[in-house]
């Protein structure tokens, strides 16, 4: 069964409202009737309500980078899965590797908050990806089974349904370095075992994942070209609206 191919942006911690209204403004109508694929934009969170303003009636969806477990409570600097959806978002990111790295996020609150962005009916998507040590010691099938087993803990298939995963190798986030389309595909087919174990294989064939770091205008066509990759995630080559039209077209 062909999966419907996710162009996702992550914004990271660029752009203001205004900056968020001028790239709408340049970038619908470089997309726009483009059905083949479904874009998301995800960008601060203080850019939100632009970026739903602005993409209003349009074929693009707008996600968060992040959401916390809870739906309320004295969490200072969070944001919910309810307070999303409340202003239209329909995606929200969880576990990307920055966030791991240097925010202290670990399996088991990636879990939480996959758990709860289901929950609130929201399409998560679930960053996993080794670090470069552990792709030079052999660890990446280990890193990314570790890693998804503990991010799929304690969710149903049901419930997961709407569930998105990226492969995001850490060493190619930001760095230029692209995993070759067939590293990236590998990598993809150890993650859709790991959720066939969890889900059951049926679930896993429907399950998208998409590529992440470093996909660019240039590189798009050959990710894009291998059946196991259902998209992107794309974080520097999204911020400029005739890169990331070119990627969404590749
Ligand atoms: P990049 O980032 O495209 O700038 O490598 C991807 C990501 O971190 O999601």
């Amino acid at each position: 069964m062909p999966r419907t191919k996710l162009i996702a942006a992550n914004w990271k911690m660029y752009k203001t409202p205004d900056q968020t209204r001028d790239f709408f403004r340049d970038f619908l109508p470089l997309v726009s009737g483009h059905e083949r694929d479904e874009i998301v934009v995800c960008p601060p969170y203080v850019d939100l309500a632009a970026a739903l303003e602005a993409a209003r009636g349009s074929n693009i969806a707008v996600g968060a980078q992040n959401l916390h477990w809870k739906e309320v409570g004295a969490f200072t600097g969070e944001i919910s899965a309810a307070m999303l959806l409340s202003l239209g978002v329909t995606h929200g990111i969880v576990g990307h590797s920055e966030r791991r790295q240097y925010f202290g996020e670990t399996d088991d609150t990636v879990n939480l908050r996959l758990k709860a962005a289901l929950e609130a009916g929201l399409t998560p998507i679930c960053c996993v990806g080794e670090v470069l040590e552990e792709r030079e010691a052999g660890l990446t099938d280990d890193v990314l089974r570790r890693q998804c087993v503990r991010a799929f803990r304690a969710i149903s298939a049901k419930k997961a349904a709407r569930l998105v995963v990226a492969y995001e190798p850490v060493w190619a986030i930001g760095t230029g370095k692209t995993a070759t389309p067939e590293l990236a595909a590998e990598a993809h087919a150890v993650i859709r075992s790991e959720a066939g174990e969890v889900f059951g294989e049926e679930f896993a064939a429907r399950m998208r994942i998409l590529y992440g770091g470093s996909v660019k205008p240039e590189n798009a066509a050959a990710l894009m070209a291998q059946e196991e990759i259902d998209g992107a995630l794309v974080g520097g080559a999204s911020l400029e609206p005739k890169s990331f039209a070119a990627i969404v077209k590749y």
